[in-house]
């Protein structure tokens, strides 16, 4: 058997401990050295073959060697595994998987799939209708003629080209009477946009929900019952709702619907401007000049129009206190849906 130089064999050791670069390195370093057949261990082993005087010396070399490494190496480690954790490859089959990200739907697109199936079930029909529309629709079809100051009641968004957006959904109550014949029930969700200054319960966007039920003798009655009906099964319990009086150029008898805040429980909030209750729905029985302008004879149909608020009835769903979240693309909002 070679014997090996000891010297030699611990600055070699030495620039190899050194050069490590990983765990891995260390590992067979260590091998090298200090394993079973390792060169030092080998040399230990050998000594039993020395005259005694060599072996002495031999040993304590060796062993001081051995020990020398051993240090060496584990004075190493510990910058090393911060190396290996973050560069070296390899699998801890026991850690937990990582769930993956999943998309997920839009609060308004929740609450707008929720009144379609709502309705639905009621046998209405959903339909929908451009965003970009004239004024005939917007307007003048809808018993509010050029110069009429009711026009004011909605802050127009125009065009250049002398189109506009859309200020309601219920321009499309028109469209679909040109071209259907009653008894008819449709509802209309879409976006629409308002020439105002922001706050918490207002938005230059937002979304209603049109509707509208002609028949022969379809009420006021058939109204209320139908929302009190859609409140409850949208909120899953009775809702307080109370109906005001109001005016509305497309519909006469006109009304308003309040739904009492459930955000504060009717105790005054951001969300309901203080009063305990929130505007949510314009109504009222479809104005003769409307169905005249869809070509239905009023002497023999009659029916029901509203407008909804989308984003108010999301708000009230879940909790919300500013309507512009829902456009704010802020994830720490989104993420809760
Ligand atoms: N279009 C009305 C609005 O936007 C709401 C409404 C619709 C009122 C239908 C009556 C009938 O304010």
């Amino acid at each position: 058997m070679v014997k090996v130089n000891l010297k030699t064999l611990k600055i070699e050791a030495q620039k190899e401990i050194e050069k490590a670069e990983n765990l891995k390195d260390l590992d067979i370093i260590f091998k090298k050295y200090l394993g079973k057949k390792g060169e030092i261990t080998q040399t230990l082993r050998s000594l039993k073959n020395l005259p005694e005087k060599e072996r002495k010396k031999r040993g304590k070399e060796a062993n001081q060697l051995k020990k020398f490494l051993e240090e060496e190496i584990k004075k190493r480690q510990p910058a090393l595994a911060k190396v290996s954790a973050s560069k070296e490859e390899w699998i801890d089959i026991t850690v937990p998987g990582k769930k993956p990200v999943l998309g997920h739907l839009h609060p308004l697109t929740l609450v707008k799939r929720k009144i379609e199936e709502i309705f639905q079930a009621m046998g209405f029909s959903i339909i929908e209708g451009p965003e970009v529309e004239n004024e005939y629709y917007n307007f003048d079809a809808l018993n509010i003629p050029k110069e009429h100051p009711a026009r004011d009641f909605w802050d127009t968004l125009y065009l250049k080209n002398g189109l506009l957006l859309r200020t309601h959904t219920s321009p499309v109550q028109i469209r679909y009477i040109e071209k259907n014949n009653p008894p008819l029930r449709i509802i209309v969700p879409g976006r629409v946009f308002r020439h105002e200054a922001t706050d918490a319960s207002h938005d230059v966007q937002f979304y209603q929900v049109e509707g509208l039920m002609i028949g022969k003798d379809i009420s006021a009655a058939n109204f209320k019952a139908i929302i009190e009906e859609f409140f409850s099964r949208f909120f899953g319990k009775l809702v307080k709702i109370r109906l005001r009086p109001s005016f509305f150029p497309f519909t006469e008898p006109s009304f308003e619907v309040d739904m009492s805040c459930l955000t504060c429980a009717g105790k005054g909030c951001s969300a309901c401007s203080r009063t305990g209750w929130v505007e949510i729905i314009g109504a009222g029985m479809v104005h003769p000049n409307v169905l005249k302008a869809g070509g239905i004879n009023p002497k023999n149909w009659q029916g029901f129009a509203f407008g909804m608020g989308m984003d108010r009835l999301a708000m009230m769903k879940y909790k919300i206190n500013d309507i512009r979240l829902f456009y704010s693309g802020d994830l720490r909002f989104l993420e809760q849906f």
